[in-house]
């Protein structure tokens, strides 16, 4: 690995050993107005920062002379074996970050035998991405639209297509309020770059004005309706309270992302990793718990893990990957991930997954 890692690099002092080389490489290589859309938080981005800084107040609490001389890093998530808790957030518009855009995602994601969740705005068809990549594990993000015919169209295609689980995104009723987007009016070549959202006809020629319209009127009642009309389990992304854990619980949803929209949507609310705790102890066990933001060391996911969640979701550092190197860069980040994991796992004691408890952390008075 150490040697694709310097393939990547003009120089030794260039390596690109973590993932926020990646960043800053990533940074080199966009456009301003691509790198703001991607780097952006919300209103001050306090929550964006604060996903980060709230993994770094976590002390872990190391046990030894275990045997650690094998360490196994492979999971099962909704039932489907992953090589390691470590999958793809879904992001929109891959193209930005490289021509190829989310082929290249999904085959580094079937590469590294873990999940890639392809967003509604994903900016090659669903049909490409699959064909790209068709023996990876595929969740699908939904965006819910106005035009429900049009949701249901896209919810079946995608369950036909061999997508293995419907990821519904609740924090978007409104896009929130991204500064830099604004003053780079953005909104127009994003457009251009939807691909699932146009009818063929529309695909050739020009592109709606307006970036497709989130359903801001989708709530709990409307979930019987996404049951009966798809077999697959459902997801729903975005969820910081235990109110709504438990009203996931109560309406038979099988999983929650726990997310705070990488700081994209309301600013000023917690940290992911601090809202987890709250969300695991509501749900008891009754649904597979994950967790998205702030990811960027194989410490964050052990912590992550350790308070509960079944696995973790990686946002922007995949882009970071994506516009360095594309489907090699996607890989880098996700094996560097994975390698620090397993060193994570092996110096606290840890030889399984299983093994990744709440005793392995602790929360110092600051
Ligand atoms: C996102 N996110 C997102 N979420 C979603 O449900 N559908 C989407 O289309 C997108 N698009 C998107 C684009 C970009 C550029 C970013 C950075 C994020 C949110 C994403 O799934 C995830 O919640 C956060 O990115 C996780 O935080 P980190 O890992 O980026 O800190």
């Amino acid at each position: 690995m150490q040697r694709q890692v310097e393939k990547n690099c003009e120089g030794p002092e260039m390596s690109l050993v973590c993932l926020t080389d990646f960043q800053a490489r990533a940074r080199e290589r966009l456009s301003k107005s691509t790198w703001d859309f991607i780097d952006g938080g919300a209103d001050d981005s306090f929550t964006r920062d604060d996903n980060i800084a709230a993994f770094k107040r976590i002390r872990l609490r190391p046990r030894f002379l275990k045997d650690v001389s094998k360490v196994d890093t492979r999971t099962t998530i909704q039932g489907k074996e992953i090589s390691a808790p470590i999958c793809i957030a879904p992001m929109g518009f891959h193209c930005l970050a490289w021509p190829d855009g989310e082929m290249s995602t999904a085959r580094a994601a079937q590469a590294a035998g873990i999940c890639y969740i392809t967003s509604t705005y994903a900016s090659c068809t669903l049909e490409n991405i699959v064909t790209a990549a068709p023996s990876g594990l595929r969740w699908f993000q939904l965006y819910v639209q106005p035009d429900r015919q049009l949701t249901k169209q896209l919810i079946q295609r995608a369950e036909s297509l061999g997508f293995k689980a419907l990821v519904i995104t609740v924090d978007v009723p409104i896009v929130g309020n991204r500064r830099h987007d604004i003053r780079n009016k953005l909104d127009l070549k994003m457009n251009l770059l939807l691909k699932d959202l146009q009818s063929p006809k529309e695909r050739d020629s020009i592109p709606r004005l307006q970036m497709s319209a989130i359903d801001p009127s989708i709530c709990w009642n409307d979930l019987s309706w996404f049951q009966s009309i798809t077999q697959l389990p459902i997801i729903l992304k975005g969820i910081l309270t235990k109110e709504d854990a438990e009203l996931a619980v109560k309406h038979n949803v099988h999983g929650i992302i726990v997310s705070n929209h990488g700081g994209r949507q309301l600013d000023e609310v917690a940290a992911s990793i601090d809202a987890l705790t709250e969300v695991v102890t509501a749900v008891q066990g009754k649904l597979e718990v994950y967790l998205d933001g702030g990811i960027r060391t194989g410490n964050d996911v052990l912590k992550a893990l350790a308070l509960g969640a079944k696995c973790v979701f990686v946002g922007r550092p995949i882009l970071w990957g994506l516009a360095c190197e594309g489907e090699h860069g996607v890989q880098e980040v996700l094996n560097i991930l994975k390698k620090e994991l397993h060193t994570s796992m092996t110096l606290t004691g840890c030889r399984s997954v299983a093994e990744i408890t709440q005793d392995l952390v602790q929360f110092p008075r600051l």
